[in-house]
């Protein structure tokens, strides 16, 4: 069940989508590979961006190796908990300004940039039968300076990333509960106006 888990049902949206969702429970035996991981970052690269100035930089451990060592005591504890499973974990940095590594056509949209790139990475992920779970819950300052981030680039978000489990992987029935519970969203009414900005009339 938690494998086709879409609660949700929106068949207006395509497949991928209509089936993205951020699990917690993942596959402890699951294996990232290099090409798999690839894929990943190929999806990411091809993003848009403003100006095409593609300010974004990644850093990633798979669960196992030295680098997964290292970033796991910095993030949260309440995350360590799930994440130690995922397969992967991906640190996302953005640019901040221009540096001898990579010029930067304008600052503004950086975070922006990097979102649609993890956006597009999350979707990729789907398309490959992987899940990625984002988090910000960790020691951004120390994941930074672990890793030698220089200072004109940020340690912004990070993702785990594997193949989805069962919830009954949990010992605690919380956790499985949490696995679960229904996703909610605003509706679209609240968000989206055909002209001023007006959050009590519906335009659609
Ligand atoms: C930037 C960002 C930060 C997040 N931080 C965390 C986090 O620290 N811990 C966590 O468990 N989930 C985190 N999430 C996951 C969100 O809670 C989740 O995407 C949201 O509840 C919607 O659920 P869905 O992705 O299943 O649709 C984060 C997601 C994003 C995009």
């Amino acid at each position: 069940m938690a494998l086709e888990r879409v609660p949700e049902q929106r068949p207006e949206l395509t497949t991928l989508l209509e089936r993205r969702w951020s699990p917690r429970a993942f596959d402890w035996q699951h294996e990232l590979g290099s090409e798999d991981l690839g894929v990943l970052f190929e999806a990411a690269r091809w993003a848009p961006s403003a100006g095409n100035s593609q300010p974004w930089s990644f850093i990633y451990g798979l669960r196992g190796d030295e680098t997964h060592a290292r970033l796991m005591p910095l993030l949260d504890e309440g995350n360590q908990r799930w994440a130690r499973r995922a397969s992967g974990l991906i640190v996302t940095i953005r640019q901040l300004a221009a540096g001898p590594d990579h010029d930067l056509f304008g600052a503004d949209h950086t975070q922006f940039d990097l979102g649609q790139a993890v956006a597009h990475l999350s979707i990729e992920a789907m398309a490959i039968g992987l899940h990625v779970h984002q988090f910000s819950g960790m020691d951004r300052p120390a994941v930074a300076a672990e890793f030698g981030v220089p200072a004109h680039w940020e340690v912004t978000s990070g993702i785990a990333v594997g193949r989805i489990a069962e919830p009954e992987i949990f010992d605690e029935q919380w956790e499985i509960e949490r696995e679960r519970k229904p996703r909610d969203r605003r509706p679209v009414s609240e968000f989206v106006f055909a002209g001023d900005w007006n959050p009590s009339a519906s335009s659609v």
